[in-house]
């Protein structure tokens, strides 16, 4: 797996917890920025981001801001990328499970490194469910293909 990782000058403590965590599990990444000297614009970093894992570049992408707010706004306006905005561990394994999220964004203003670890953790480590699941993020895609 191959997982792309950026956030803004709002959401360095996690970015760096995440990287050790992604470093633990032996998972390749690419850290996109920022580097955070100055105050940046979240969607400078969501959108390339969400590019590069709409198309096949990487298979996951984690987005930190300082509420994930904005990041996961940002990142759900590129077609293909189902980005879920999550600061528990429970919505993080259901994300997986039932929405094969492909990106998630979380906020450093609202939980801290040990808890965002653990959800990145859990949402690196699950499977998407499919079945019925599938169903319902095919009428996600129809609806991206008919508004192109
Ligand atoms: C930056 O101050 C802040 O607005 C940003 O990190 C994020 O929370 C936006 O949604």
């Amino acid at each position: 797996m191959k997982v792309i990782l950026s956030a803004d000058h709002a959401g360095m403590t996690i970015r760096n917890e995440v990287k050790s965590l992604l470093d633990e599990m032996g998972i390749e990444y690419e850290d996109t920025g920022c580097s955070c000297e100055t105050s940046v614009d979240y969607p400078d970093y969501a959108l390339p981001a969400a590019e590069r894992v709409a198309n096949g570049e990487f298979d996951r992408g984690i987005l930190i801001c300082g509420t994930g707010i904005g990041m996961s706004i940002s990142a759900n306006k590129v077609k293909g990328i189902r980005c879920a905005l999550v600061h528990d561990v429970y919505s993080a394994k259901l994300t997986r499970m039932h929405n094969n999220s492909n990106m998630i964004a979380m906020g450093e203003r609202v939980i801290g490194p040990g808890l965002a670890r653990e959800i990145a953790k859990t949402w690196l480590e699950t499977e998407f469910e499919g079945g019925r699941h599938e169903r319902r993020i095919e009428k996600i895609t129809l609806y991206e293909n008919k508004h192109e």
